[in-house]
């Protein structure tokens, strides 16, 4: 690659959740000005950009993925002016900033939709997908709604007579992008933001944009998957090439990262078109492998031979705000191969380590969920306490910044955070930055070497041959070859010495931090990943 490549190539980016990131005011909710006040925090650690989840006016029934109006701050989250000072600080501090641009859906509440349901005459009438009931009176087709498998895609509006059709919940209508009105108006809401400065967008469930316009039934051997999983129709190749358009019509390399959520890796491959539609699109089958070595090298192997690499740049990812939490899923995983329970716990967190030199070694663009650099697990959440129609509150919760009682949370009139913290009061940002052996220095020291050693970024990759439980790959750029191996058993393995790796080969960083700087002598132990150089 040249080194005029695009910035996203080699940028490690940093998910924020906002409501759960910092907050400013003690109301509870995390808030702009409280990323604002944690931008050297993320500087320090070393990430190159930030993808901010929503932070739109919002009715909150998806906690901001239902917008009713995409160009202005929930009071919530701020204002305006309090996104334009966050942007204005995190580029003085050198990162950039992606925004979500949610295109398949409004609120409910949006002022179209409401315009959309006063009656079949009205303007908006056409911006969302209406149809008749059939004649005996049932939903159009047999799509399923996401979140509940026995919810139908669509609600039925008494008073003109017809259904809407809703991806997700009832109170997020989906557009209708046959609608020209519709195309012209998200693409507003993208030069709206890019005008603003912002270095471009994570577009929700954007693969959905398109609809077959038959409306034809799923499957029966998909029955109770919903929809949105499985909406793969030629027409939005265009829209997204069209929106290509836009986004690089800007200077400074705008990009455009997508939720492509369809199961097949060759499907999502085709969304980046020739080079010509996504500049990245997210890869989920790492978010749900278990710690087992054949799945982690099924994803490897897939990912490289479904993306074209003339066209198409991979990323990695472990957690994000839709799923539990990587190191709560390795004690799941752990206990779903056989292990015994006491030992799960123990291995949690040795496998998170071990994964986020994966993340950041692997060859494409890593994007982190904000917590994960500190080891969090899910919280638990008592049913009263229970807000997310999905069920992902566990992953959502808080940020513990200190080990005081409020971990940085300010409260006010003995205000609550909206979820309750995750357990293992420990694990919060202070204590284990004063911890070099900590899982955020870790982080930190990966992000550090990656930045130092392109071959580790923009380098070849080639997966090596290794005995079962082991899995390796080799970096290359120029003379440079850096070798990573992570061991996935609960065993120590000796005489890790194959080629490339000889004598005179160092471990620059150890996932469990011991031995860094020396000789490398061919020894990992359980759960361990090494990352090593020539
Ligand atoms: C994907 C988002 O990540 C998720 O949080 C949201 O519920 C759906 N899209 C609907 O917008």
């Amino acid at each position: 690659m040249a080194p005029s490549d695009p910035w996203w190539k080699e940028a490690v980016f940093y998910q924020i959740y906002p409501r759960s990131f910092a907050d400013s005011d003690g109301d509870g909710v995390g808030d702009l000005a409280g990323i604002r006040a944690r931008l050297p925090e993320l500087a320090w650690l070393g990430v190159d950009a930030l993808w901010i989840s929503p932070f739109y006016p919002s009715p909150m029934v998806d906690f901001g993925y239902d917008i009713s109006d995409y160009c202005d701050v929930d009071p919530q989250f701020g204002t305006l002016e309090d996104f334009d000072r966050l942007l204005h600080e995190a580029h003085a501090l050198g990162l950039r900033v992606i925004i979500d641009w949610v295109p398949n859906h409004t609120s409910d509440r949006h002022p179209w939709f409401v315009d959309a349901v006063s009656g079949r005459a009205s303007a908006h009438r056409n911006w969302y997908v209406w149809r008749d009931p059939t004649p005996e009176g049932s939903p159009p087709n047999n799509w399923v709604a996401a979140f509940d498998p026995s919810a139908p895609a669509w609600t039925f509006d008494e008073p003109s007579g017809q259904w809407y059709l809703h991806l997700f919940e009832s109170a997020q209508p989906d557009l209708n992008w046959d609608e020209p009105a519709v195309v012209e108006a998200m693409h507003q809401v993208l030069r709206f933001w890019l005008d603003r400065g912002v270095d471009g967008f994570r577009a929700d469930v954007v693969h959905c944009i398109g609809k077959d316009p038959g409306l034809p039934d799923d499957p029966g051997s998909v029955a109770g998957i919903p929809h949105c999983a499985l909406n793969d129709v030629p027409v939005t190749h265009r829209r997204l090439r069209e929106i290509r358009n836009l986004v690089d019509g800007y200077p400074g390399g705008r990009v455009m990262v997508g939720e492509v959520f369809l199961l097949s890796t060759r499907a999502v491959a085709t969304y980046y078109g020739d080079g010509d539609e996504l500049h990245l699109a997210f890869n989920f089958p790492p978010l749900f492998a278990p710690w087992q070595e054949g799945h982690w090298t099924e994803c490897i192997e897939r990912t490289v031979a479904a993306l074209d690499p003339r066209a198409a740049w991979p990323t990695w990812v472990l957690s994000n705000h839709d799923n539990p939490r990587h190191r709560s899923r390795y004690d799941r995983a752990a206990a779903f191969l056989g292990e015994a329970e006491e030992t799960t716990e123990a291995r949690s967190e040795p496998r998170a380590r071990a994964a986020a030199v994966l993340l950041l070694t692997l060859r494409g663009t890593p994007f982190l969920f904000q917590g994960e650099e500190l080891g969090l697990l899910d919280a638990s959440i008592p049913p009263d306490r229970q807000v997310d129609p999905g069920g992902r509150d566990g992953c959502r919760a808080p940020i513990p910044w200190n080990g005081r009682s409020d971990h940085g949370w300010p409260s006010v009139n003995g205000r609550q955070p909206w979820l309750p913290f995750p357990p293992e009061s420990f694990r919060n940002h202070e204590d284990q930055r004063a911890d070099a052996t900590s899982m955020l220095h870790l982080y930190r020291r990966l992000i550090a070497v990656r930045r130092r050693a392109p071959a580790l970024s923009r380098g070849g990759f080639d997966l090596l041959e290794l005995p079962d439980g082991l899995l390796g790959f080799r970096r290359t750029m120029g003379d440079e070859v850096w070798v990573v191996v992570v061991n996935f058993t609960d065993h120590r393995i000796d005489h890790v010495r194959q080629p490339p790796v000889g004598d005179g080969w160092r471990l620059v960083v150890s996932s469990n931090g011991l031995g860094e700087g020396a000789p490398f002598d061919g020894t990992i132990g359980p759960d361990q990943a090494v990352v090593l150089t020539g």
